[in-house]
Formats: C-alpha cells, sequence, structure tokens
C-alpha cells in the first residue's frame, strides 16, 4: 500500500507573514481612499514597536494643495491614539492601480520623524521594494538626532 507523505507546512518567516499582514491592512485602507482628482487611491499601513498597526488613505481637497498622502494619514492616526511618541518600525504602501508608488518626499520626513529605522515596502518599477527609511532619506531635516 503506498504511503502517503505527511504534509509539511513550509516555514514562512516572521517577516513575510508580517508584511502580507501590513499589505492586507493597506490593502483594506486604501479602499476608503477620497481620490475624485486623481483618481488615484493609496493605502499605507505602519507597525508600531508595540505590534500595534494603523492605517491611512490619501485623503484629497479641491484645492488640492491640502490633499494629505495615506502614509501621514497612517502616521497621524498613530499619533492621535497613542499617549506615547510611537515607534514605527514597517511601512507598506500600496495603491490600486499597482503601479510603482514610493512615499513621496514630504511622508518620508514625516515618516522619518516617528521611525528613523522604519523598513519601507512600496511597489517599484520592478516589484516589491524593501528599503530602511534611512536609505529613502538622505539628509532629511531634524532638530535633534532621533537615532541618538
Ligand atoms: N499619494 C499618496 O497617498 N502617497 C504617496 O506616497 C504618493 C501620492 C496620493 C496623493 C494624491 O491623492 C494621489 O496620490 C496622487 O498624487
Amino acid at each position: 500500500m503506498k504511503r502517503r507523505r505527511a504534509f509539511k507546512a513550509k516555514a514562512v518567516p516572521e517577516m513575510t507573514l508580517l508584511r502580507q499582514e501590513l499589505f492586507r491592512q493597506a490593502r483594506a485602507a486604501m479602499k476608503h481612499a477620497y481620490a475624485p482628482y486623481s483618481k488615484f487611491r493609496v493605502g499605507a499601513a505602519i507597525l508600531l514597536e508595540d505590534g500595534r498597526i494603523f492605517t491611512g488613505c490619501n485623503v484629497e481637497n479641491a484645492s488640492y494643495g491640502l490633499t494629505i498622502c495615506a502614509e501621514r494619514n497612517a502616521v497621524f492616526a498613530a499619533v492621535s491614539a497613542t499617549s506615547k511618541k510611537p515607534v514605527i518600525v514597517a511601512v507598506a504602501v500600496i495603491n490600486h492601480r499597482g503601479v510603482p508608488c514610493s512615499p513621496c518626499g514630504a511622508c518620508r520626513q514625516v515618516l522619518a520623524e516617528f521611525g528613523p529605522r522604519a523598513t519601507v515596502w512600496y511597489l517599484g518599477p520592478k516589484g516589491m521594494v524593501e528599503r530602511p527609511l534611512q536609505e529613502l532619506l538622505v539628509d532629511g531635516f531634524t532638530l535633534c538626532d532621533p537615532l541618538t
């Protein structure tokens, strides 16, 4: 009689699961985007040091310039819900078109305020990119050194 080989689940690295969960939540947030002008929906999820995840979507405005990106809204949501200064360890950004979209310069600067050592995942021209925020924002503005 043929013996069935026991099914062995492949070990999925913790980082992969984490990334998947962040993207799942970023995608869910993206569905709430208010983007009647650009029609470009973005969602972001940030993971804090304490394990909590916060999300944001882009919210546009008729004045255009008052538009806020998904990433910044995720950071502001975290700050609004936290009594201590939140520490961001990872960020995932997604858009509904599945096109390359890295965090804009303003968002990089805001992310650096709370997560100078954060890992950022986003879609690049050749697919998923994982990059430390420190590489995305070189010589960002700082009044004090958040790395110390
Ligand atoms: N947007 C984001 O939400 N995040 C980014 O990193 C880049 C751009 C939004 C802003 C605007 O609502 C739309 O994408 C088009 O620029």
